[in-house]
């Protein structure tokens, strides 16, 4: 009996209704809304991760992560048209399975948001330590304003703490609590750049891709569908799974849109589409023209990315496998040193608004489980001030900061991806039950072929889940028995829907 407290879709509707913030998106600010949260640390950083495993296969990879994160979508827009409400998954599991799901899926969207925001914080590092490696456009002598290596990257890669991913977290918390919400017209400027950055990419790599540099073509296989610990085409495209993730951001605007029924959709799935054109030909052309073949050791096995071994494989290699900022890597291979920059500088500037972006999704979620009683009130305390959820916002970016100075970017990631593949499953899961359940409810957007679509999402997400990393599968698991505890310990009690508190409520009210 999981299925119990279902909190009624028709309740959640009135209190969105209430607390009425003003409709002015639109199709195209949303579609944007949706870029600018995708396009980050996946295509920027984790390229090079992919190459390392699947080799020029990793485009493969990007195919299987976009099929797996279109059909979700699909999904997505019929829950999010229908109950246009914040919360995301979240909130469409409380309406839909009942607390306990709901619960899950919050939980595991921590991991989504919160330590996907740490992988984005490494990732943005790794850009910024290139520059000061390099001189800085070449205005100081290259290495002179580098910092010591024991503070570019974390312990696992041979290094200490890396201060600048540190400060990046530290940062965006400090924004967060003072209450910068990036306006649209920010945003659209942001992803212009992004656009701007991948497209020169585009025009310079895929011209320069030779069939040599794809041979052999899949040096470390599928991997196994049942289970590969991240290797092959299927681990990669667990890992690059990342590069996708965000467009649900677009879902969370559902408040603030016009015409939330139609728009929604569009932003969602054009979003999606967008992004989807740009990694192909990216990867195609990273792939393509550098080559893209992966590391082994000695016994000639293939090195897991982001392990000391693999660092001490890479020592001062230049292979697209090792780089910390691929793209701008394969710019300067090709004998194109301004698109390197041009590039560097894109990623430097526009990707503190994915941390943004992520760290915003991950307090709000607090928010709300906090208001529905499932976490401590002081969760959902308000600055005097700054009328912004600081506590949560301090608590979330002191670990999301620390996360970042230790850890390296690919298992972050695939952490991340790990409570993301969960939510996504579970949306899919939603909608199939609604369709029975709630046959007769307006749905502006029905998912095509709901009864094929829908499965295949699950077992999509189930395909990548069971292909990532050891690491990210251990500590997802952990992360959830933790959070199975604390429910049972805290939230099963103290949440508005208890009988408890319902009792207490209308002793209140008499
Ligand atoms: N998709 C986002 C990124 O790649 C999270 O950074």
């Amino acid at each position: 009996m999981i299925f119990w407290r279902v909190k009624p879709l028709d309740q959640i509707l009135a209190t969105a209704e209430k607390k009425s913030l003003k409709r002015q998106l639109g199709p195209i600010q949303l579609t944007l809304l949706g870029i600018g949260a995708v396009i980050g640390t996946g295509i920027f950083v984790l390229t090079a991760e992919a190459a390392q495993k699947a080799g020029p296969g990793m485009m493969l990879s990007f195919v299987i992560a976009a099929i797996v994160c279109g059909l979700a979508a699909l999904a997505y827009a019929e829950l999010a048209a229908m109950v246009p409400v914040s919360g995301s998954a979240y909130t469409y599991s409380y309406g839909v399975m009942g607390e306990l799901v709901a619960w899950i899926v919050g939980w595991a969207l921590v991991l989504e948001y919160a330590i996907g925001a740490t992988a984005v914080c490494v990732g943005w590092s790794g850009y910024v330590n290139g520059l000061l490696n390099s001189g800085v456009f070449g205005l100081v002598k290259p290495g002179a304003l580098s910092l010591p290596h024991w503070l570019q990257v974390g312990p696992t890669l041979g290094g200490g703490f890396n201060l600048l991913a540190f400060l990046i977290g530290v940062a965006v918390t400090g924004l967060l609590v003072i209450g910068t919400s990036k306006s649209a017209r920010v945003n659209a400027a942001l992803v212009a750049i992004k656009i701007i950055a991948l497209t020169a990419f585009v025009v310079i790599a895929v011209p320069a891709v030779r069939n040599a540099n794809l041979h052999p073509f899949l040096p470390t296989g599928w991997g196994n569908p049942l289970g590969s610990n991240g290797i092959g085409v299927l681990g990669a495209a667990a890992s690059i799974f990342f590069a996708y993730v965000g467009f649900d951001a677009v879902s969370t605007a559902a408040e603030e849109t016009r015409n939330p029924n139609r728009n929604i959709p569009i932003g969602l799935i054009g979003a999606l589409l967008i992004c989807t054109i740009f990694y192909l030909l990216v990867g195609y052309g990273a792939a393509g023209s550098v080559g893209a073949q992966p590391l082994t050791n000695a016994a000639g096995a293939f090195l897991d990315p982001g392990t000391p071994s693999f660092a001490a494989a890479c020592g001062n290699s230049q292979a697209l496998v090792c780089s910390r900022e691929p793209l701008a890597q394969v710019m300067s291979t090709l004998g194109h040193p301004w698109i390197a920059i041009l590039i560097e500088a894109a990623a430097i500037v526009a990707l503190p608004s994915v941390i943004l972006v992520m760290m915003f999704g991950q307090t709000r979620i607090f928010f709300t489980m906090s208001r529905d009683g499932l976490l401590p009130n002081m969760f959902s305390r308000v600055h005097p001030k700054f009328f912004t959820p600081h506590v949560i916002t301090y608590i979330t970016g002191t670990v999301v900061s620390l996360c970042a100075a230790l850890f390296p970017v690919g298992k972050l990631a695939d952490t991340s991806n790990a409570g993301t593949l969960l939510a996504f499953a579970m949306v899919s899961v939603g909608v199939m039950i609604l369709r029975r359940t709630q046959p007769g409810r307006k749905r502006p957007f029905r998912t095509p072929l709901v009864w094929i679509v829908c499965p295949l999402a699950v077992a999509g997400c189930l395909l990548l889940f069971v292909n990532l990393s050891g690491v990210a599968k251990g500590v997802f698991l952990a992360w959830a028995a933790i959070g199975l505890v604390f429910y049972r310990l805290y939230g099963y009690r103290r949440s508005q829907m208890s009988p408890e508190q319902i009792t207490q409520a209308l002793e209140d009210v008499a």
